[in-house]
């Protein structure tokens, strides 16, 4: 066997025994990083009301099984716009991972490839959109914000075409970037700034430490040559709403992408059936029900809260996935109750990225497609996808 074999099959390996929830990976992400970059991740706009909605929402549900069904054989994989996944959980697009781990978005593609599920990779990813195809056997999809000029997006969608990126995911939440209180008061900037007031926190975290030290310099890898380095501005925020963000934007571009990209296109940022019915009528093949995770306008609903109204004016004629607040598996099997093909989220995989690189997110996901399977024994379900509202109590 090969050294780098070797090495990646070790980072593969389970990160703890101890860590079995989502809760677990986040109180030990916050032990291992520094304030500024736990509170970065975990963080949301405003009150962070809609943060806490998301998460609320699924323990609003009650389930109504059926017991004494032969529950013997079972599948918790999904189907998604033709592509099956082994859990339905997609590790959604966020960008900066090398902000809690050396090799970043590396690890997560290699994990994804373990698990056998599709990782979105973010436009504001610290590694280019090449280098992480380059990890090879993980289904990739692209996320896109139209950050530039319609030269700097054309460009990002002939790389990710030429990489063998599957379908494009176009963000349209962020016509300024959300005020993420936390960060304000943490001075979170790019690249982190250890400054006085920072240093002692990252002098008590000494391997977040060596893994921002080892590192090449943390910046957005695949928009490097194409857009203004955010070196120099006093926060990512101030640099994104001065530098990258367009406010001009509207659904006539949403038809340029379709014309543009040949595969399937998907809105992520959806939360109500107008735009849902808008992103349809664009030739979309796929909405997801988001409200960017509470990051962005604070008090939007729970996105679960939406999913049913989604569901019903687009449901027939394109897929809807579930973004936000999925910790369990059993949130998976709730989602897919009210019509989601399957669910993603940015939060579950980040931590377990801190915890344990690649090791650290295919145990998250294994974590959950268990959780799955049990909870559909649990239902009296040999199904993920046969899963409807039946199962909830009403
Ligand atoms: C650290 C972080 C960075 C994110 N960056 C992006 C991004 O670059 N593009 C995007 O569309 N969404 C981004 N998101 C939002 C996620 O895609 C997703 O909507 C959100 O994390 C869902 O909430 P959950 O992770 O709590 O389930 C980010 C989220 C986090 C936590």
């Amino acid at each position: 066997m090969k050294l780098t074999e070797a090495l990646s099959m070790l980072s593969l390996r389970r990160s703890s025994p101890r860590l079995f929830s989502y809760d677990d990976f986040r109180r030990l992400a916050r032990r291992r990083l520094p304030r500024m970059i736990y509170d970065f991740v975990e963080g949301g706009a405003d009150g962070e009301v809609t943060l806490r909605d998301n998460e609320a929402a699924f323990d609003r549900l009650r389930f109504a099984p059926e017991f004494m069904v032969d529950v013997n054989k079972r599948d918790s994989g999904a189907t998604v716009l033709g592509r099956r996944i082994e859990v339905p959980f997609i590790c959604g697009p966020a960008g900066l991972a090398r902000l809690v781990h050396r090799y970043g978005e590396l690890e997560v593609a290699k994990a994804c490839a373990s698990a056998g599920t599709i990782f979105v990779v973010s436009t504001a990813s610290s590694y280019s959109l090449e280098d992480i195809a380059a990890v090879g056997d993980c289904p990739l999809w692209f996320q896109l914000y139209l950050w530039g000029k319609g030269d700097v997006v054309a460009s990002l969608l002939d790389r990710a075409e030429a990489c063998g990126y599957e379908a494009l995911v176009l963000t349209v939440d962020v016509p300024v970037v959300g005020k993420r209180e936390r960060d304000h008061r943490n001075g979170m900037s790019l690249p982190p700034r250890v400054g006085p007031s920072q240093a002692l926190d990252a002098a008590l975290h000494p391997r977040w430490l060596w893994h921002l030290l080892s590192g090449p310099s943390i910046t957005y890898g695949s928009l490097v040559g194409l857009l203004p380095d955010a070196a120099g501005f006093s926060s990512i925020a101030e640099y994104a709403n001065r530098e990258l963000v367009d406010q001009t934007k509207t659904w006539s571009e949403v038809a340029w992408l379709r014309k543009r990209w040949s595969g399937p296109l998907l809105v992520k940022g959806v939360m109500s059936a107008a735009d849902a019915r808008r992103s349809v009528e664009q030739g979309v093949d796929g909405v997801v029900v988001s409200n960017h995770g509470g990051r962005q306008l604070d008090s939007l609903p729970a996105s679960l809260d939406v999913l049913g109204e989604v569901v019903a004016e687009v449901g027939s004629e394109a897929e809807v996935i579930l973004d936000g607040g999925v910790r369990r598996g059993s949130d998976l099997v709730k989602a897919r109750a009210l019509g989601a093909a399957a669910a993603m989220g940015g939060r579950p995989w980040f931590f377990a990225l801190a915890c344990g690189g690649a090791g650290g997110v295919a145990q998250m996901l294994e974590i959950l497609r268990a959780d799955v399977d049990r909870t559909l024994a649990l239902l009296g379900s040999t199904s993920f996808e046969a899963v409807t509202s039946d199962i909830l109590r009403r």
